[in-house]
């Protein structure tokens, strides 16, 4: 099915796309450096988190980064490693000879589910260096007004759009896995938390319901969005053949969206 929106009104479309490389660089630089800071916070707080993270078995000072690895908890060793020495020392705890402790220090029962947290955060991560490549080479590619040139870039931003949500559903996953089986880090499990008072099924029954209303508010919204992009915006004023031509800062006119051609709404897009 094509879409809507391809080859319709390229010059508003335009604003749009390149407010993405203009951006979103910066957006994803700061999302690594929150990360960092993020697992600074774990290496302190909850160490086993951080173990499993890493796929780290052995208590180490120097301990090693795993880029890629498949962890195998009754191994007791992560198979088939690729790591960066001593910078798991280093990103931790800014010392590349901090010690940092394995999984093989913790009772084997407070160990989290060592593939849900593992392959979770390195897809997150993985993800997240992703999104700075991407809006760098399309921040390149916009200062050298090379932007529509590149069809692999264009093809490429745009099947990333779902990647972002995907992203912080791994972050969830990786963070809430990670801390099991602690509801309070080594003060109260999860098993102990459990409420006496809410049966199972009303939380299943919640959670289905929850579901229901997200998917039945999702295909409204597509709906509507599908509906909005194929009406178009409608320009009086300047024309937007002036986008096209790149002076935004000539433009400070109205645009003018109908939906039925009597139904006006006037949007100041001063900021153009
Ligand atoms: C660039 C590299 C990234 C690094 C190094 C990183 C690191 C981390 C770490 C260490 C945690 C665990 C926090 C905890 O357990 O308390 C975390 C959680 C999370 N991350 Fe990332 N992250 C990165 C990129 C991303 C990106 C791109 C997104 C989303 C687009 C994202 C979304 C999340 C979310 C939603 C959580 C869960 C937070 C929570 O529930 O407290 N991360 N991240």
């Amino acid at each position: 099915m094509p879409l809507p929106i391809k080859g319709k009104t390229p010059g508003i479309c335009q604003v749009f796309i390149e407010t993405i490389p203009g951006g979103s660089p910066g957006c994803s630089l700061l999302q690594g450096a929150l990360g960092h800071y993020h697992a600074v916070q774990v290496a302190e707080t909850q160490p086993a988190k951080l173990a499993a993270f890493e796929g780290l078995f052995e208590t180490q000072q120097g301990a090693p980064l795993i880029i890629f690895g498949i962890p195998d908890a009754e191994a007791g060793r992560t198979k088939m490693e690729i790591a960066l020495p001593k910078m798991l020392s280093f990103v931790a705890f800014g010392d590349f000879n901090a010690e940092v402790k394995g999984l093989n220090d913790f009772p084997r029962d407070e160990w989290p589910p060592l593939a849900m947290t593992f392959y979770p955060f390195h897809l997150m991560v993985a993800l997240g260096l992703y999104f700075i490549a991407l809006t760098c080479w399309g921040f390149w590619l916009l200062i050298r007004n090379k932007l529509y040139d590149n069809p692999l870039f264009l093809k490429l931003a745009f099947f990333s759009i779902p990647l972002p949500f995907i992203t912080n559903e791994l972050g969830w996953i990786a963070a809430e896995v990670g801390r099991q089986p602690w509801v309070v880090y080594n003060l109260l499990r999860t098993a102990d938390g459990v409420s006496i008072t809410v049966p199972a099924y009303q939380i299943l029954f919640s959670i289905i319901m929850f579901a229901l209303i997200y998917v039945v508010l999702f295909s409204v919204w597509i709906f509507l969005l599908r509906k909005k992009i194929n009406l178009g915006p409608i320009c009086k004023g300047k024309e937007l053949g002036l986008i096209r031509g790149l002076q935004y800062d000539h433009i400070t006119d109205y645009l003018v969206f109908s939906d039925s051609g009597f139904n006006y709404r006037l949007c100041s897009v001063g900021w153009l």
